[in-house]
């Protein structure tokens, strides 16, 4: 195994474990005993992929003592104040030491009491209560249970269908995985749950010719109305939307979500705002509704709550809605599931130092000045590139679609993974960034600044650049 030479950040911890007779056995044993997930079982056994060792910042360093530049927040967007903070590893040690865990069920405990009340003072949407779980998928799945305990609670017990859109992701529980537009999932964890309707997404760059966004808003909300007439507006409990997609980051215009919310209010249908992706911060705001008039009925959030220190998640209901489940007027108990780990007062702890460095650190204006400068960046060096279809995005969450007709609009044949082909090119050159489909996608951490935004930029670049060349 080469030794490749150590940039960027310094490292305090010896990274040089493939030295040692250590290695061979953790490459032989990490095929062996875990299941990577995100990957298929194939990836797994043929490939050992890098072992991560250390990280600092938006710095990842590997076993062979490769630095990779992170735009990934971790690989998976949780990362959102970088790697090895030691203000939230101080939290998390006092908190350990203090009080590490109780049940719920027996005890309340105060970080999660201070963290819930921070959390409802972050917007003035009126979010009130926080249900916290420990991931994302949790998170969606409590929110549908709420959800059905709203409409129990107003004598609709009826009411159990969930909409979803295309191209949407929302976890892999059974829940998540029905409301997901994953191919793998539908096919390997079938039968899903009974009762998800799926809706066309929302996708302004593939509107039809002649119309404008705010048009092609409108037209996607109304055919999503006539879904709901359809499937009778009095089966339906709730739609599960993300305010701004993530996987392919697909900024709405205005006018959809506006049409939306209407269309919500208008059948009494609860908007589940899933912000486990780019819930605090990501896209220069707390949280991505923010960017529109509009609020949700009950928002989902994981990742960013605690930087991926530790696992939490929460769905977060708003005030109108936990005055129908809780109200006087309520007319069913309302009954959710519980977790063990409920409003882990350590993870808690973690999330209250998260949310004290986002402010202190004025991380939300950062995340809009740097992040809106790379997009602007970009569009810049692709101003009339033949395969650069649109750059999109807000804040740290930034989509770059590659097409192979700019005027047509027409994707690569899909045999020549474009989008996994700059994937791998972008880790051969040390540089961490995602491609779904042929939409190149970054969400770096919220403390990458101006000079990371321009490397993360250059190597951008450089990848997508030198594959395109190549085919
Ligand atoms: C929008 C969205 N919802 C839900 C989830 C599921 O979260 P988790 O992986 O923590 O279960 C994810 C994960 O990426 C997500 O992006």
């Amino acid at each position: 195994m080469m030794l490749r030479q150590v940039t960027g950040d310094q490292d305090p911890v010896d990274n040089k474990i493939n030295q040692s007779p250590d290695y061979a056995r953790i490459v032989h044993d990490s095929i062996q005993y875990v299941w990577r997930h995100g990957v298929s079982v194939d990836t797994t056994r043929a490939e050992r992929g890098p072992i991560a060792v250390s990280a600092s910042g938006v710095r990842v360093t590997d076993a062979d003592g490769t630095v990779f530049l992170d735009a990934l927040a971790g690989g998976s967007a949780a990362a959102t104040l970088g790697h090895a903070r030691v203000d939230v590893a101080d939290a998390v040690h006092a908190q350990m030491t203090k009080l590490h865990w109780v049940s719920l069920r027996t005890f309340i405990n105060e970080p999660s009491v201070e963290l819930a009340r921070r959390i409802a003072g972050l917007t003035e949407a009126g979010l009130q209560t926080s249900f916290f779980v420990s991931s994302g998928s949790e998170a969606v799945e409590s929110a549908t249970q709420l959800a059905k305990s709203y409409h129990r609670a107003r004598g609709n017990p009826e009411r159990t269908k969930f909409l979803y859109r295309k191209t949407g992701y929302h976890g892999t529980s059974l829940v998540g995985a029905s409301a997901s537009d994953n191919k793998e999932f539908r096919t390997w964890f079938a039968p899903l749950a009974p009762g998800f309707v799926e809706l066309d997404a929302c996708y302004p760059y593939r509107r039809p010719a002649g119309m404008t966004e705010d048009e092609y808003g409108v037209s996607v909300a109304d055919a999503m109305e006539a879904t709901i007439i359809a499937e009778g507006p009095e089966t339906i409990a709730a739609i599960l939307a993300e305010s701004i997609p993530a996987a392919l980051v697909l900024v709405p215009p205005a006018s959809y979500m506006r049409r939306l919310r209407e269309i919500c209010d208008r059948y009494d249908i609860l908007w589940i705002d899933d912000e486990v992706f780019i819930g605090f911060g990501r896209t220069g705001r707390w949280f991505g509704f923010e960017h529109y008039d509009v609020t949700p009925d009950i928002v989902t959030v994981s990742k960013g709550i605690t930087g991926g220190y530790i696992p939490l998640g929460a769905a977060i209901a708003t005030s109108r809605v936990m005055e129908t489940i809780f109200g006087d007027g309520a007319t069913t108990q309302a009954k959710v599931s519980g977790h063990t780990y409920a409003a882990h007062p350590t993870a808690c702890a973690a999330g209250l130092a998260v949310l004290d460095a986002i402010e202190k650190e004025h991380l939300l204006e950062s995340t809009a000045s740097v992040g809106d400068w790379m997009i602007d960046e970009f569009r810049r060096r692709y101003d009339g590139h033949p395969h650069v279809g649109d750059i999109r995005g807000k804040g740290f969450l930034i989509g770059i679609e590659l097409v192979q007709d700019l005027a047509t609009k027409d994707r690569f044949a899909s045999q020549l993974s474009v989008g996994r082909r700059i994937m791998a090119r972008a880790m051969e050159q040390q540089f961490m960034l995602r491609a779904t489909g042929d939409v190149v996608t970054l969400f770096p951490a919220l403390v990458t600044t101006q000079q990371d935004g321009e490397a993360m930029v250059e190597a951008t670049c450089r990848a997508i650049d030198e594959v395109i060349d190549e085919i």
